[in-house]
């Protein structure tokens, strides 16, 4: 959910400047097979609904394309951070997968495994299948999500630390089962004042057998297929793109 497992929600204030700051190289690497996924969305001036838009990173990739993008995410202090960043965004609210309705879309786009972020593989596959019952005759998808891989690659990480001027982030890594990749960190940003403030979150991530989803899809009537890039640049090991196409 968009709620850690200790019941905090996640992407508090410090987090989500952190990842505006310091994370945007995925949405840059994203975009550009993104843009060309979604030409003729363009073209026909289609409406691109983000999910998990996070700050903006890609929402502001789409928008200088000429996109018209409703922009949503789970987390206000993300939204709060978009509204600065894209104010050329159609519109930009708060919308939480699987609960809260997707408007109907010319294309559904997420980087960044926002739905990922979710409970367990059921809450995944629902969030999936309102993506594809979104979707207008014609729609196109896609997205990014954390494969079984994910995990595998990553059974022994080293902790992590990102050290700036003005933010820092400690991260310890663990893969508790196959299908969970967890991350606790710990984040302090400077005060106007020079003083520092501390943060901790947890955030779990579901890993799913990818090569699933687009049997899943295809019975909502999108043709998908999963890869390692949206045409572009490879995404990082065991994160997987789903391309689709609604009929
Ligand atoms: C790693 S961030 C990626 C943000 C942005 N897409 C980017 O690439 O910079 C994941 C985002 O997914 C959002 N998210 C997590 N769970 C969600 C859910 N259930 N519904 C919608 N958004 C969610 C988080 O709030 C966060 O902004």
């Amino acid at each position: 959910m968009e709620r850690s497992s200790d019941g905090t929600p996640y992407y508090r204030t410090d987090l989500a400047l952190i990842h505006h700051l310091g994370f945007g190289f995925h949405a840059d690497l994203c975009a550009p097979g993104i843009l060309a996924v979604l030409e003729g969305v363009r073209k026909r001036d289609g409406l691109v609904v983000e999910v998990g838009c996070g700050s903006g990173l890609l929402t502001r990739h789409l928008v200088d394309a000429g996109h018209h993008v409703v922009a949503t995410d789970a987390s206000e202090a993300m939204l709060d951070l978009a509204r600065g960043h894209v104010p050329g965004a159609g519109e930009i609210r708060r919308l939480t997968l699987p609960d809260d309705a997707l408007p109907e879309a010319d294309a559904i786009v997420s980087v960044g495994h926002a739905i990922s972020y979710l409970d367990d593989e059921a809450l995944l596959e629902r969030s999936l299948v309102a993506m594809a019952e979104a979707l207008r005759p014609g729609g196109v998808l896609a997205i990014d999500l954390c494969d079984l891989e994910w995990g595998a690659a990553r059974q022994d990480q080293a902790p992590k630390v990102w050290r700036t001027d003005d933010w820092a982030l400690m991260t310890e890594f663990s893969v508790p089962t196959p299908t969970r990749y967890v991350r606790e960190m710990t984040t302090f940003v400077r005060r106007p004042d020079g003083s520092w403030r501390r943060d901790d979150e947890r955030h779990d991530n579901v890993l799913v057998d990818t090569s699933a989803v687009p049997a899943l899809l295809a019975r909502h009537g999108v043709d998908a297929t999963v890869s390692t890039s949206f045409g572009g640049a490879e995404l990082p090991i065991g994160l997987v793109a789903v391309v689709g196409l609604k009929a």
